[in-house]
Parts: structure tokens; sequence; C-alpha cells
């Protein structure tokens, strides 16, 4: 299964999924890499493997439709059948979100439902929490609302910083991510209505 990535920034899950997709195994290739921000770092790192990468700065468009609409197009004519989201900052309208319905996940740094949106390692540190953790997700209109694929917690530990905790966290996040593509590119995690099915065998 051919997979576009959409990044904004470092790009350190689009590596972990790039790593991964090197396995004769793995039943998804990355055939694309879509930065809404051209200093994005990750495209650098994506061409170094051989994969195409390409910034569609959303300031060079009037609007948010006619910026996706580029996006769209690009990861169209990659023949890309799923889309991960790695670090994509810009929220989707929903007519972007439809087009790739049940083809569409993103991972989030935090146990969803607690901590949609930003801060999540300060929030989850501010409320005391034992565990913390990341989601990958398939995306629904509902910023990181869409239904659970897969989930990994990590302790917070005494006297764990946002810094600290970021770190251990992007670690669990680098092996999610793969997994979770795992599952959806061989038709073992699918999204149906509301919810998302998962054979869990592999979980
Ligand atoms: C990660 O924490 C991811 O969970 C969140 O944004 C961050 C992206 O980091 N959605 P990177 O660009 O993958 O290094």
């Amino acid at each position: 299964t051919r997979v576009a990535v959409m990044i904004s920034g470092r790009g350190s899950n689009m590596s972990a999924l790039i790593e991964a997709a090197k396995d004769n195994d793995f039943p998804a290739e990355i055939v694309l890499v879509v930065s809404n921000k051209p200093a994005a770092a990750g495209l650098d790192i994506a061409r170094s493997h051989g994969i195409e990468a390409v910034a569609v700065d959303q300031k060079l468009f009037s609007s948010r439709e006619a910026h996706e609409e580029k996006v769209a197009e690009a990861i169209e004519a990659s023949g890309a059948r799923i889309v991960c989201l790695a670090g994509y900052m810009r929220l989707l309208t929903p007519r972007f979100v439809a087009r790739f319905a049940g083809r569409m996940i993103n991972i989030h740094p935090s146990l969803l439902p607690l901590f949609p949106g930003l801060d999540t390692h300060r929030r989850a540190l501010e409320a005391g929490m034992r565990l913390h953790g990341c989601t990958v997700h398939f995306v629904t209109e509902e910023m990181d609302g869409g239904p659970i694929i897969a989930q990994a917690a990590i302790p917070v530990r005494p006297g764990d910083t946002i810094a600290n905790l970021e770190n251990r966290l992007l670690a669990a996040e680098h092996r999610l991510y793969p997994h979770a593509l795992r599952l959806v590119a061989s038709g073992r995690a699918r999204m149906e209505g509301a919810r998302a099915i998962v054979d869990m065998e592999e979980a």
C-alpha cells in the first residue's frame, strides 16, 4: 500500500515510518512526504532516503481550501491510498477529511481523549498524571477526536520535566506509529462509522 506522510517540522515520526517501511515484510511503502512549511527539516530527511518530498507552502495560497486542494492533488498523483499525519500542525477542513475518510491517521502525544490539542506534556504534568502516552487514531472532523487505533503509555516519574517527558514519549511514538500503520495497511484496523475495528492478534 502506498502511503503519503504530512509533516510541518522535524519529522521524527515520519523517519520512524520510513525506517519501518524498509522492512520487506512491512505492508506499506512511503511514496511521498508533504509539508505545509518549506523549512520543515523532515523534507530533507525524506529526500535523503530517496523519497519524493514537497513543500506546499501555505503562505502562497489565498485560502485554506486552495492550499488543501494542492496537497490533495499531490497525494493523489503519488498513488498513495493512506495518509499519515506526523506533526502536521494545520487544521484540516471537513472537505479534506472526507476525501481521505478511513484512510487518514494521526499520532497525538497524549492518551486521548485526555488532552487533545497543544501542550500535552505540560498539561499531563499539571494534572498529576502517573501515566502519559500517545495515540494513533483515524482522522475525523473533530481535532484529535477520531476513533482510536492504538495507544502506548509511559510512566510519569518524580522530577519529570516537560522536556524529558516529551523525549521519553517520543521514543514510544516512534514504536507505536509503525505498528498502527501496519494494522491499517494490512486491513487489520479499519474505521466503521464512529468506531475503529481493530484485530488485536498482533497488538
Ligand atoms: C509529535 O509529538 C507528534 O505526536 C505530534 O507532533 C510531534 C511531531 O514530532 N503530533 P515529529 O515532527 O514527528 O518529530
